[in-house]
């Protein structure tokens, strides 16, 4: 389980995050909503500890991170250890890995040579990455028909399809989604959600931050709305796709038809933030 409590992020004199607080449960999705400047890729970025790179700085509050099981229950913090001092690097060896904004694919690499480099910091063996790539390979078969092509040939999509492969191919317990849908067509968007939901299933939880909230509620069970740096509503995503907020802010006409199937069942509880 993620937990992110009060996170104050600032570049400079931009304060981008203002006090965030959500979690992430094992094995699930949660989606961040939000427009642009929302503050949803400084949120991506604290969690995997690239802000620095961008020359952000955490100024208050925690990340904690780990895995559930039975030493997580014995352990006095639930088994949760903070990750917010970690280095990218240390991040990823804790299983969160990141496919950031904009893809950030290697163009000039071939779709093979940008899948081995997303599985290069991994400490499996041979065979445990071999598997790794057949599951990616199965899960994204226009990887393996274009593996020897150069990645920046391939489509929108396609691209967006390499981004989350290569990001799968360090085994994550958790991945970090940034905005996949971004300029894909509607069946594409569909087919990425798909794709979530499936990774999901693999028993990766998959934090998706996305301004395409139809697609984003239709596979979280858990969803929060960030604007300017706060959050200022959150809930089980079913239930947040009925609130007027989110459907005129983000949803438009036809949000009667989103069901949010993920969530039935879940709690009905809904917390509308103040501060
Ligand atoms: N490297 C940076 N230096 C200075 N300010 C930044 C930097 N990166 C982001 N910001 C500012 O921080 C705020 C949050 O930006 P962020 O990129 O997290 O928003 P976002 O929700 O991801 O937006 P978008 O939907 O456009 O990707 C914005 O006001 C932005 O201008
Ligand atoms: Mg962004």
């Amino acid at each position: 389980m993620l937990k992110v409590e009060n996170l104050v992020v600032r570049y400079g004199a931009v304060e981008a995050l203002k006090g965030v607080s959500l979690e992430v449960p094992d094995n699930s999705v949660v989606a961040v909503l939000g427009s642009n400047g929302a503050g949803k890729s400084t949120l991506l970025r604290a969690i995997s500890g690239t802000h620095r790179l961008h020359r952000g700085r955490i100024e208050e509050g925690t990340i904690s991170y780990g895995a559930a099981g039975r030493e997580a229950s014995q352990d006095r913090n639930g088994g949760l250890s903070r990750i917010d001092k970690l280095d990218p690097a240390k991040t990823v060896s804790r299983g969160i890995v990141q496919s950031p904004e904009g893809r950030r694919i290697f163009g000039r690499l071939t779709v093979d040579e940008n899948l081995r480099a997303g599985g290069m910091n991994s400490s499996a063996s041979k065979s445990t990455r071999a598997e790794t790539r057949d599951r990616v390979l199965t899960l994204f078969p226009i990887l393996a028909q274009r593996g020897s092509q150069r990645a920046s040939l391939l489509s929108g999509g396609e691209q967006q399809m390499l981004a989350m492969g290569r990001a799968l191919m360090a085994s994550p317990s958790l991945l970090l989604l940034d905005e996949p849908s971004l300029g894909l067509a509607p069946q594409i968007v569909e087919q990425i959600g798909e794709i979530v939901l499936e990774i999901n299933g693999m028993g990766t939880s998959v934090l998706l931050v996305e301004q395409n909230a139809s697609m984003a509620l239709r596979v979280a069970q858990y969803a929060h709305v960030l604007e300017v740096g706060k959050v200022s509503l959150s809930g089980p995503a079913a239930e947040l796709a009925k609130t007027d907020q989110v459907r005129d802010l983000y949803l438009g006409h036809g949000a009667e038809e989103i069901s949010g199937t993920a969530a039935v069942g879940r709690s009905q509880h809904l917390t509308r933030w103040t501060g």
